[in-house]
């Protein structure tokens, strides 16, 4: 089968499609005929090994793990002993940084997929794992957003930003968004009731309040998630440095803020798929690619000014 390899760090060109054997199945998973991917920073900090921290655990000098991708959509092949959830032709979507889906087949647990939703397509719901769990984790699980409260998303027209906007909505929030000014536009038609464009207005002077701040961008200081909110969640980071700058003033302080990373569950696989399938959340995707053209779209992905999400499908077909 054709995968993407990668035996050294570096830009998505270190990718390479080469011809290696099928995974063999384990217990407790599924093996997956890739149909449709999709790109997330995940993908590049890995095969960059950015942070330099994180080579810690993904590899000193090299990537100990030669195969890649997080985000899949694709029909069961095969099931190994001890699977219950699914069966032979069924359609799944899953995240899995372990299981190399960045090729025709992979082999992941069965725990980190769900069923796609009826009518729905491989390539939208590859675009749902990373960023539609980070979204609903961030506003659910660790804001704790209720029915009626105020919340800011700042970067809301990426990947993640464009499913918090829509979850939000879906769980009857009122949602302030900020993001560049030629996205004004895409995040009012996901929702948004007000739209703050970062080249217009300085963020770090805006008052609010908000019930919830949410920090996708990662730019935000300690003292604008205090000034703008009674609670907050940091999502993604644009130093290290400021992260820790932040973490450090939060550490000494009881404003309630929270930085985490999504973890792929079950259940807010399936509530991702009932809310797709209830029309409450749109997958939007700016560029579809070939399955061969992976690194291409990596490199789009890398200037993060995404709107939506980005798809690469293993056959035209399947788009
Ligand atoms: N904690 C976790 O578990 C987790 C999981 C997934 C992702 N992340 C992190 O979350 C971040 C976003 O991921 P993503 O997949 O949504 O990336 P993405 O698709 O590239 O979206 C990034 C968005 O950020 C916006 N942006 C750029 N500069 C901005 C600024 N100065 N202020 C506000 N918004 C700005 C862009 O909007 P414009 O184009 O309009 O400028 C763009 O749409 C990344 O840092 C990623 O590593 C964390």
């Amino acid at each position: 089968m054709k995968a993407f390899t990668k035996t050294k760090y570096g830009g998505p060109e270190v990718l390479q499609l080469e011809e290696v054997a099928k995974p063999t199945l384990k217990e407790g998973h599924i093996l997956v005929k890739i149909k449709a991917n999709s790109a997330n920073p995940a993908d590049w900090h890995l095969i960059r090994g950015e942070p330099i921290i994180a080579r810690l655990a993904f590899g000193l000098f090299k990537p100990k793990d030669k195969f890649t991708g997080a985000d899949f959509a694709g029909v069961v092949e095969k099931i190994g002993s001890n699977v219950s959830r699914f069966k032979v032709g069924d359609k799944v979507f899953g995240e899995s940084m372990k299981s190399g889906v960045f090729a025709e087949y992979a082999c992941v647990p069965e725990n980190v997929c769900a069923l796609m939703p009826e009518g729905s397509t491989y390539s939208e719901m590859a675009c749902v794992p990373i960023a539609g769990l980070t979204a609903l984790q961030a506003l659910i699980t660790h804001g704790k957003l209720k029915e009626g409260e105020t919340v800011l998303i700042n970067g809301s027209s990426g990947g993640v930003g464009h499913f918090a906007v829509q979850i939000a909505k879906a769980y009857g929030a009122k949602v302030t968004a900020v993001c560049s000014s030629k996205s004004v536009d895409f995040v009012k038609s996901l929702g948004a009731e007000q739209v703050i464009a970062y080249d217009k207005e300085n963020i770090h002077q805006h008052i609010g309040p908000y019930n919830l701040i949410i920090d996708i961008h990662g730019n935000l200081n300690f003292a604008d998630f205090k000034r703008m909110g009674e609670r907050a969640v940091i999502v993604g980071f644009t130093t290290l440095g400021h992260m820790f700058s932040v973490l450090i003033k939060k550490a000494f302080s009881k404003f309630p803020l929270v930085q985490f990373t999504a973890q792929a569950t079950v259940k807010d696989l399936e509530t991702l798929a009932t809310l797709i399938h209830e029309n409450k959340i749109k997958v939007a995707i700016e560029k579809t690619y070939s399955y061969k053209q992976i690194p291409e779209a990596l490199s789009f992905i890398e200037a993060m000014h995404t709107k939506g999400k980005v798809a690469m499908v293993w056959e035209d077909k399947d788009i």
